[in-house]
């Protein structure tokens, strides 16, 4: 038999094996170790945090919890110093509070809760020896949470169905919720999406006209209370009391991490749904597209296309000038169909690849006047923005096995989209929760994930697309990695976030894992003879998932989300222990990883 090919530069490393052990594990001749953790200080005055002394007032001042998205950004002038920009997705008071008491959490409880949403920013510093970073007090260091100021930008800002009794103006929001993942915009501001918002909000059940409560369950608000139960201490979590407060949720929003005085702002203009993230491509002639999935069973891929050129640059005029090109532009949404006739589930077609063509369906267009013209009948176009999934269903959108991150390439601008699993599919349920097993989606139940390949140009409405992975275990048939010798890869499991090193391969963070060991890291080559190799980087504690990620030449950055989450786990019974170890609470974290040589990561 042939030998198989050298594996690309960046992936040049010793795979890790799939385990379920309580710690980071990055491969032979690579050291890691945590950077920050929840509750340590970011801005000035933070304590040090202890389990039993958490206040609202401190939270405010330190790493919020469950950290997702992560961003590296250097700073100039050093190339010992970085801006670290890191997501709060949510947070799990059992894990948190010590007796806390689901039934009847304190006000204080949810205050600390509210305050370990949003973002951190905080500057950390390297040294002369090794890949380790360390927060510093820095100029830039900063907290947005839930109750920061944000301003709403785009044709729905200021629309009817955006104001309530504390705001009028439909355009000043407290906080942004459920941070996902995110993206660094090249004239370096950050996108964050705001995702499964539909848990802060109650009495979405309580809505008295049919087509309104109909509206909140398509966007997953239908219950009378919620188990986090802020409603009681925050009116605008009660939809039946302020029903527009739970528009003002699911945008993608954007920060300036270089102005921490900055107003951050929320895009309507990108559509309102369970924003994963959003992603930026410029094409060479300066066309901005932002990408985007909406993560849950059967919804869709999107896109946007700025009518604004960018502004070259990253200084403060190119950042603030290129914060409006997402408020004008024409949303749109995908549709897929494969391009086999032989099409049969969990099986290659005979053209040997899962693969077709794809067309965006025009959804709104907004303009630079601030109006918004529909392309959906029935909707008005700022409908058409604040229920974007009903748009979407209109436009007939291929439904997807729920859409995590899409990112494109930064050389060859060819587009990446993480679609993590979906096990409804062709499993034979009623109604809206079953669509068959398609080309674009070829396993029945499917447990693994793809990760699927765009060809798009930008500005077009059309694009070809094919599966560059059908994830799973490489010994089951079904599994599909680009064509290339599968004895020789990783088992992966529920690709979530998606990032690229300086060498072009693609790196894939997993959550959910479906084949009984931790989740993990994986470089996936993209190009040449070795398509599809896909390489195990590295593995977090039991219970977590892993989140950023960023792949630097030195240095691989990760957040370490809900160690130790499982159903049953509360302070007294956590199932992890990372990273203190011994009978410690688990602290999310981000966690940095390096060469002990020194050299570049997987060269
Ligand atoms: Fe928050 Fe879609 O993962
Ligand atoms: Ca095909
Ligand atoms: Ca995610
Ligand atoms: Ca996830």
């Amino acid at each position: 038999a042939e030998s198989a090919p050298e594996p690309p530069a960046g992936l040049r490393f010793d795979m890790v094996a799939p385990n379920t052990e309580d710690k980071v594990i990055t491969p032979e001749g690579y050291e890691n170790d945590v950077v920050i953790r929840w509750g340590d200080p970011v801005v000035d005055g933070a304590p040090e945090w202890t389990i039993d002394g958490q206040t609202p007032e401190d939270a405010e001042k330190q790493f919020g919890f469950n950290c997702d998205f992560a961003a590296l950004l250097p700073i100039e002038g050093s190339d010992k110093r970085f801006l670290l920009v890191s997501n709060h997705e949510y947070t799990t008071p059992q894990q948190m509070f010590p007796g806390y008491d689901a039934d009847n959490p304190s006000e204080d409880h949810v205050k600390i809760e509210w305050a370990n949403h949003g973002l951190s920013i905080v500057e950390v510093e390297g040294n002369d020896s090794d890949g380790r970073l360390k927060p510093v007090m820095g100029e830039y260091n900063r907290r947005i949470t839930a109750t920061t100021e944000f301003r709403v930008t785009g044709p729905a800002a200021g629309s009817d169905l955006l104001k309530t009794s504390e705001d009028e103006s439909g355009t000043k929001v407290l906080g942004t919720l459920n941070n996902c993942a995110g993206s660094v915009t090249p004239w370096g501001t950050i996108l964050s999406g705001e995702e499964n918002v539909d848990q802060y909000f109650a009495g979405g059940d309580r809505v008295p006209d049919d087509e309104d409560r109909e509206r909140f369950a398509r966007y997953g608000m239908e219950d009378d209370e919620t188990a986090r139960k802020w409603e009681r201490f925050d009116k605008r979590f009660d939809i039946s009391e302020e029903p527009n407060e739970a528009h003002r949720f699911n945008w993608v929003v954007e920060i300036d991490p270089w102005d921490p005085k900055s107003t951050p702002v929320k895009h309507t203009a990108l559509g309102r749904f369970k924003h994963e993230a959003a992603a930026i491509h410029v094409a060479d002639d300066g066309t901005i597209v932002a990408y985007s999935g909406d993560d849950s069973r059967f919804e869709y891929i999107y896109k946007f296309v700025s009518s604004k050129k960018v502004v070259e640059g990253d200084d403060a005029d190119a950042r603030r000038e290129n914060m409006k090109a997402l408020d004008e532009g024409v949303l749109y949404v995908a549709t897929f169909e494969g391009n086999s006739d032989d099409f049969e589930e969990n099986t290659l077609p005979e053209d040997g690849a899962f693969d077709g063509t794809g067309r965006w369906s025009k959804l709104a267009t907004c303009k630079a006047d601030g109006s918004v013209e529909s392309h959906v009948d029935g909707m008005s176009g700022e409908e058409v923005l604040v229920f974007t999934r009903f748009a979407a269903d209109e436009a007939g959108a291929t439904k997807m096995d729920r859409p995590e991150d899409v990112e494109a390439h930064p050389e060859t601008g060819k587009v990446y989209a993480a679609l993590t699993n979906n096990e409804y599919r062709g499993a034979g349920r009623p109604g809206k929760d079953d669509e068959p097993a398609m080309e674009y989606a070829p396993v029945k139940e499917n447990k693994n994930g793809y990760v699927l390949e765009m060809d798009d140009d930008t500005a077009g409405e059309e694009f070809t697309w094919n599966l560059l992975l059908v994830c799973g275990d490489p010994e089951s048939a079904e599994t599909y990695f680009g064509g290339f010798d599968k004895s020789s890869v990783s088992p992966i499991s529920c690709p979530d976030n998606l990032a690229f090193d300086s060498f072009g391969n693609l790196w894939v963070s997993t959550d959910g894992n479906a084949l009984e060991s931790n989740d993990g890291l994986f470089a996936v080559s993209l190009e040449g003879d070795t398509r599809g190799l896909t390489k195990q980087f590295l593995t977090v504690p039991v219970g977590a998932e892993t989140c950023g990620p960023v792949v630097t030449e030195s240095r691989v950055i990760v957040n370490v989300q809900h160690p130790g989450e499982d159903d049953e786990a509360t302070v007294e019974t956590g199932t992890s222990h990372w990273p203190e170890g011994g009978d410690s609470l688990a602290r999310p974290s981000t966690v940095v990883a390096w060469r002990s040589d020194g050299g570049s990561i997987g060269e």
